[in-house]
């Protein structure tokens, strides 16, 4: 196979700034699995993102006291960017110090008024251990980086309804302003034993003046709404509602408050159940708070809905990035392997790579993909141009580290003919047939794809791979990543995962992937980001070896590989090295700006 490499690239054309890249040694990727452009804090637990004067803020739940969640020492963590990319952590922003949050501060999200100023709502664990809805404030909105926050006396300002146990009531959206001049809050709630995503109004929504004088603040009173937004009985306890508008057409997000012609709305539900994130489309009327789905054939269980990632992540969040128009949504990919590893390594949790979100042109899925910034790490560039790979091909792509890894490939089917057939039984478990046929099983149209962060000896390897049914006449294409061989520790959870992607394979014989590696994270995009599966990964080689990276094509038919290109990544500074450094680097461009 062709060996290419070019010269390092450096992406220019962006507004950002190159912040010195720390070697892996003092970032201390690598070591324990810790990733190198992954968002995560410098140690302990992790689990709302939000645009601010010309920065970038990251909140999360955050345990200052060790590497687990615990439930009464949960605070709110706080990290800068410019960029998505590069992180420094400031102090917390959020601690449990008041009646109202004594027990903790949990989730919630950011919300900015339309005269520019922040508000958080999120929920506290009250002296009775009740969750309630807070409201904060930046103490000083002139701060760049809203260092500290203040929590009015008045709260909560949504306290726990007589129907919904202490227990189940959390998790307050991103808010949004109706056309009637109101304010609107989701929230998650057990309602009467059913899952409800409750919507609460509030009319003294204009915005502050005085400093000291909170009674002049929005979101004090909050009134609930008759009818939840959703509710059902079926799919358990849901959290983290997330309903934000996306365009009918075009890839530019919209804010939150934003409705009308050319604009559907996306109600995201994490189901604790099968800690699990799914969506739907619709058409969301801020009249009446309804939302009538694209597809009501789904019906209302949340588990029926679709998938916003085939792996291993939960709780995402979407926010209005108004500097590049777009929206951008992030999800927290847990560990894998057992608690006691956690605690040994003493941090555990990283946040998806940003992406950029926007509809799909069938006005019923979305599509995902990494934020453009994510390229200014590129480095080494190894392409390979126009290659067939036949039946049982497997070609190195040589001349990139195998662990910090960006790899896009396009690969081109010839003809449907040989596609294997399904019956409607398989059809119904995309994820148990990603590993009754994975990438060793040979099939018609693939498996075709990637193996990452393998071994020298291959006994240790994570395949991404495709393939293509003829199911009912027609045809389905399903896309894996397969963690079962990912490594040889044992107490590692390694299941395949998979999902069919909703495209027509008949119109779209072209198929690309692009695979994000970072250590512990692998993380894919198919056919343009259509589907997407995050997996956590943890080799045991790479202590003392390298990783190795191929395309392979293990179906009869062969695949051309019409455009492979991967690009070895620099480590981001992410909340570690130099955080002074970076924090006045993150200012001064601020400033500049
Ligand atoms: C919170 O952390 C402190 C210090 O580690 C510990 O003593 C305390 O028991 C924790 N609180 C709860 C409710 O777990
Ligand atoms: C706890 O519950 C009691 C009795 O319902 C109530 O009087 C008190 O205000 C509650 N405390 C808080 C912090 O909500
Ligand atoms: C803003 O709030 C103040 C105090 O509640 C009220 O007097 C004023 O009319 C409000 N302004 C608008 C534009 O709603
Ligand atoms: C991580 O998530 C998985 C399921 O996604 C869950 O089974 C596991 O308990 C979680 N691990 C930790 C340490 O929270
Ligand atoms: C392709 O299939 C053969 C036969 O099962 C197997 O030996 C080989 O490892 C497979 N290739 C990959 C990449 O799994
Ligand atoms: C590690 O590299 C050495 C030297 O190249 C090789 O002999 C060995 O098989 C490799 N180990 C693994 C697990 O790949
Ligand atoms: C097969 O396809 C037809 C036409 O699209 C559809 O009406 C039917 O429900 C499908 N059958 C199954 C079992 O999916």
């Amino acid at each position: 196979m062709a060996r290419l490499p070019l010269a390092a690239c450096v992406a220019v054309a962006f507004h950002l700034f190159l912040l010195a890249s720390s070697s892996s040694a003092t970032t201390g990727a690598g070591r324990d699995g810790r990733t190198a452009y992954h968002f995560q804090p410098a140690k302990n637990w992790q689990n709302g993102p939000m645009y601010y004067n010309g920065l970038y803020h990251f909140f999360y739940q955050y345990n200052p006291h060790g590497a687990l969640w615990d439930i009464g020492n949960l605070s709110w963590g706080h990290s800068v960017s410019g960029d998505l990319i590069n992180w420094a952590s400031l102090e917390n922003g959020l601690d449990p110090t008041a009646p109202f949050d004594i027990n903790g501060c949990w989730s919630g999200s950011a919300t900015i008024l339309p005269d520019g100023t922040p508000v958080i709502l999120y929920t506290g664990i009250d002296a009775n251990k009740s969750q309630v809805q807070n409201v904060a404030f930046p103490k000083n909105p002139g701060d760049p980086l809203l260092r500290e926050w203040v929590k009015p006396e008045y709260n909560p300002v949504i306290p726990l309804p007589a129907d919904v146990p202490g227990d189940n009531f959390r998790d307050p959206s991103t808010a949004w302003l109706g056309r009637d001049g109101q304010w609107r809050v989701a929230v998650s709630a057990e309602v009467s034993g059913v899952a409800s995503t409750l919507i609460f109004r509030s009319s003294n929504s204009n915005s502050t003046a005085g400093d000291d004088d909170y009674h002049q603040f929005p979101f004090r009173s909050w009134e609930r709404n008759p009818a939840p937004l959703h509710s059902s009985k079926a799919s358990g306890m849901v959290e983290c509602p997330d309903l934000f508008p996306v365009k009918v057409k075009g890839k530019d997000g919209l804010d939150t408050s934003a409705n009308g012609f050319g604009v559907k709305h996306v109600l995201k539900l994490s189901v604790m159940d099968t800690l699990q994130d799914y969506y739907m489309v619709g058409e969301y009327d801020d009249t009446t708070d309804k939302l009538v789905a694209a597809e009501p054939e789904r019906g209302d269980d949340v588990r029926r809905w679709r998938r916003l990632d085939y792996g291993h992540v939960y709780a995402s969040k979407s926010f209005f990035d108004a500097r590049r128009n777009r929206r951008v949504l992030w999800a927290w990919a847990n560990e894998s392997d057992s608690q006691a590893d956690d605690v040994a390594r003493g941090w555990s949790g990283v946040q998806t790579v940003p992406r950029k979100v926007w509809l799909d042109k069938d006005g019923k899925q979305l599509r995902q993909w990494p934020i453009q910034e994510v390229e200014s790490l590129r480095r080494t560039l190894v392409g390979v141009r126009k290659t067939v790979l036949g039946a049982g091909a497997m070609n190195e792509i040589v001349g990139v580290g195998g662990s910090q890894v960006d790899v896009e490939v396009s690969f081109k089917i010839q003809s449907l003919d040989a596609a294997e057939l399904l019956n409607a039984n398989e059809m119904l478990d995309p994820q148990q047939l990603c590993g009754q046929k994975g990438a060793s099983v040979p099939g018609g149209i693939g498996p075709f794809g990637l193996i990452v962060m393998a071994s020298g000896d291959l006994h240790e390897h994570t395949a991404v791979f495709f393939r293509v049914f003829h199911y009912n006449s027609t045809y389905k294409l399903l896309m894996c990543t397969d963690l079962t061989r990912s490594s040889t520790k044992a107490g590692v959870y390694k299941p395949p995962y998979g999902g069919f992607v909703d495209i027509d394979v008949e119109e779209h014989k072209k198929i690309k992937l692009r695979t994000l590696i970072d250590h512990s994270v692998v993380e894919s995009f198919g056919a343009g980001g259509r589907a997407v599966i995050t997996a956590r990964v943890y080799p045991e080689h790479t202590a003392t070896n390298s990783s190795h990276l191929f395309v392979f094509n293990n179906g009869t038919d062969a695949v051309r590989v019409s455009k492979l290109r991967a690009w070895e990544l620099a480590p981001a500074s992410v909340n570690i090295a130099d955080n002074g450094l970076i924090l006045s680097k993150i200012l001064k461009q601020q400033s500049e700006s």
